[in-house]
């Protein structure tokens, strides 16, 4: 069987903390990627969905700073973004609205060209406050913005558990790769998780995980684990268009069954508990 392929009831993280949950705050999940358009905030919209429906209280939380997408793929208008976090005085729980199902969205903001290059004081500031984002949440999905800058690899260091979204177009490969090498020669995951979206069929899915799993194989320490493929569908974008996640409009099709097996991997996930020094390192690396 191949390495990235996660065998029956293997552990999506070590299990260190397994009785009191709520002792490590919510738990956060980032989904990213190294190219943009590949279907992140498509992908986190519907899986915070997904997580819902199965019962978790999720809280999506849209770090493409300045650009956020998520909150019109919901359909929703939040009066408040980050903005108002980073450049006034609200909080994050003063920020966060009500969704579909339940959940909690924190809108990026956008239209705001500042946002998009966060100078050190408030990127440390934004990372101090998800650090202490303690609602009573389970999960935090983190739609991460694409790419290596430090916006986006803060949040990426600091979550718990990270989603790599690529396609089979060989440039979200390769810059799915450079992501992965600043992971991995940082030693901030062990491991990470990876999407494979847009792809034709079943065998594309599998050739594109069999790609990048090769190349960190050969040069990075860090392990993939496949979390599942999602068809090129126009439905995907019909979703999009018509603001209603295609996992509450059509939840029998292949896409929303795509996300429900990654929902219930996550689901079926356990905690670890930050190692000493762990923000600290994070702060002077990306704060
Ligand atoms: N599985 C898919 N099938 C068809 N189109 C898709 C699929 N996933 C994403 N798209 C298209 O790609 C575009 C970008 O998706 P989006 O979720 O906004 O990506 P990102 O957040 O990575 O920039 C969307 O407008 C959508 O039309
Ligand atoms: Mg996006």
């Amino acid at each position: 069987m191949k390495q990235w392929l996660p065998s029956t009831g293997q552990k999506y993280r070590e299990t260190v903390l397994k009785k009191d949950k709520t002792l490590l705050g919510p738990r956060a999940i980032a989904v990213a990627s190294g190219k943009g358009g590949v279907g992140k905030t498509s992908i986190s919209v519907n899986l915070v969905l997904c997580l819902a429906i199965m019962g978790n209280k999720v809280t999506l939380f849209d770090a493409d700073l300045g650009l956020a997408n998520a909150e019109v793929m919901l359909g929703l208008i939040p009066p408040y973004s980050l903005y108002e976090v980073l450049y006034g005085d609200m909080t994050l729980e003063d920020i966060a609205v009500d969704g579909p199902l339940g959940i909690r969205v924190i809108s990026g903001g956008s239209g705001l060209l500042e946002m998009a290059n966060l100078d050190r004081t408030r990127r440390q500031r934004l990372l101090r406050m998800f650090s202490q984002y303690n609602n009573q949440d389970e999960i935090i999905m983190i739609d991460a913005s694409a790419g290596i800058n430090k916006n986006v690899l803060g949040f990426v260091a600091a979550a718990e558990e990270v989603i790599i979204v690529v396609t089979p177009e060989p440039t979200s490969l390769t810059d799915a790769y450079a992501l992965i090498k600043i992971l991995a020669n940082f030693k901030l995951h062990a491991e990470v998780g990876v999407v494979v979206n847009r792809a034709g069929d079943r065998r594309e899915a599998m050739r594109t995980m069999g790609r990048i799993s090769n190349a960190t194989g050969r040069f990075l320490d860090i392990k993939l684990n496949f979390l599942g493929w999602i068809p090129e569908d126009k439905l995907v974008s019909q979703a999009i268009k018509s603001q209603q996640p295609f996992i509450l409009s059509n939840p029998n099709s292949p896409a929303s069954k795509s996300i429900a097996g990654i929902a219930e991997y996550l689901a079926e996930g356990t905690r670890s508990v930050p190692k000493e020094g762990f923000w600290s390192k994070i702060m002077g690396l990306f704060g």
